[in-house]
């Protein structure tokens, strides 16, 4: 290997440490041990029939070449009519990105509104790839701890103390990872308030939309604020994790640069995947993936009194996405320092796998563990019994 040095952007970007325990994982259940998996963001379920049906036959008919750099017309049309059908608000086609996934999505909002040195405020705990994005467009992420107080998300006073010369961008997620928490319509109007006396952007990703439970329905930000930014994808809700397709809603004016940066950085998103994702929408497929949020929800509902029988404070209910964000302080000991420990013993000794929170930021991280409920109930059950029987 050639010993020239590697761009300092790129070896700031860290792994994340749910690798190492996927990859320690993997190593065990090559060993014949059964690992049972709460660590992975992403639905066990598979890809609803009606889309992999479509994206079967656009294959067939031989859809296999590259869409305008903004998406396939009819696929942005359809997520236009989405936003009026699911939140009455109008949105014109003429605002819709399509993107390899919500990381496309966020690559070409961060690439267009962040010059070098610039800001850009988030949650910690957060969505680890954000601060990477920012760091990989030379601007800076100013993490700003947030907690069970402002249900793990930004609010107003948070942009007014922390806002400073540099700052250009909020950013939040509503449902968020790692809490599962959501921003209501009120708060969504005083935090787009609060950004526009500072003449800032607000990005906000709604990637978790269509996973709220309890009757709670996530509003869009667009219902408040038409100049934000929204990021979403098909990979949760939708269950289409590997066709990589996502989307992106700009104010007016912002199109012809993200048209740029989007026929740059990746040309189109996949094309068979935007045919797929044309039967997304429909009455049978979204029959299917509220049987699904129903599914999650029961999963909710049972795994959270269990984890807390087991000693972990769950500071905020999360009233969407599919994750428990939970507090181990009382289960940590001399041997057992921190939740990196309490998650490689519980792999080891329980074959369980679970992602401590040091991988979504610093805040009371090593005293925060994340469970995802992306395995049916019975094995979030069965991981609970096994962890209660060799409690640390
Ligand atoms: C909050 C959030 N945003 C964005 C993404 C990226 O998703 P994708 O690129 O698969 O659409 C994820 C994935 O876990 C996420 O949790």
């Amino acid at each position: 290997m050639s010993n020239k040095p590697i761009a300092q952007r790129a070896q700031d970007i860290k792994p994340f440490y749910v690798m190492d325990i996927l990859a320690q994982a993997k190593r065990l259940e090559a060993q014949g041990k059964d690992i049972i998996h709460m660590e992975v963001g992403e639905p066990d379920f598979p890809t609803p029939q009606p889309i992999v049906d479509a994206g079967i036959k656009a294959l067939h008919a031989g859809k296999t070449h590259y869409t305008p750099a903004l998406g396939l017309p009819e696929l942005r049309e359809t997520i236009a009519q989405w936003y009026q059908q699911r939140y009455q608000v109008d949105v014109s086609l003429n605002r819709i990105v399509v993107t390899p996934g919500a990381s496309g999505a966020l690559l070409l909002v961060m690439g267009a509104l962040l010059d070098k040195g610039c800001n850009v405020l988030l949650a910690d705990p957060g969505y680890p790839c954000n601060r990477h994005f920012a760091r990989f467009v030379e601007a800076k992420a100013k993490t700003i701890d947030v907690n069970a107080e402002s249900n793990y998300q930004l609010t107003a006073d948070h942009i007014n103390q922390h806002w400073d010369e540099q700052s250009v961008m909020a950013l939040v997620a509503s449902p968020s990872n790692p809490t599962g928490t959501v921003l209501t319509k009120q708060q969504l109007s005083d935090l787009s308030q609060a950004i526009q006396a500072k003449q800032g952007h607000l990005v906000v990703d709604e990637i978790y939309h269509g996973l709220t439970y309890d009757n709670f329905d996530a509003p869009t930000v667009l219902s408040v604020n038409q100049n934000a930014f929204v990021i979403n994808s098909f990979s949760k809700f939708f269950g289409m994790t590997g066709w990589r397709l996502g989307w992106l809603v700009v104010p007016e004016g912002y199109i012809d640069v993200m048209d740029r940066l989007a026929q740059n950085l990746f040309l189109a998103a996949p094309t068979m995947s935007q045919y797929a994702a044309l039967a997304a929408f429909k009455s049978d497929t979204l029959a299917i993936l509220e049987q699904r949020r129903q599914v999650f929800e029961q999963r909710r509902n049972s795994l959270l009194p269990a984890l807390e029988n087991l000693g972990l404070d769950i500071q905020a209910t999360p009233q969407g996405a599919f994750y428990l964000y939970a507090n181990c302080q009382q289960l940590l000991n001399d041997d057992l320092p921190d939740s990196v420990a309490l998650c490689d013993f519980w792999l080891k000794n329980a074959g369980v796998a679970v992602t401590p929170g040091n991988d979504f930021g610093y805040s009371l991280a090593n005293q925060h563990i994340r469970f995802a409920y992306t395995s049916d109930q019975q094995k979030l059950l069965a991981a609970v019994e096994r962890m209660s029987n060799i409690q640390p």
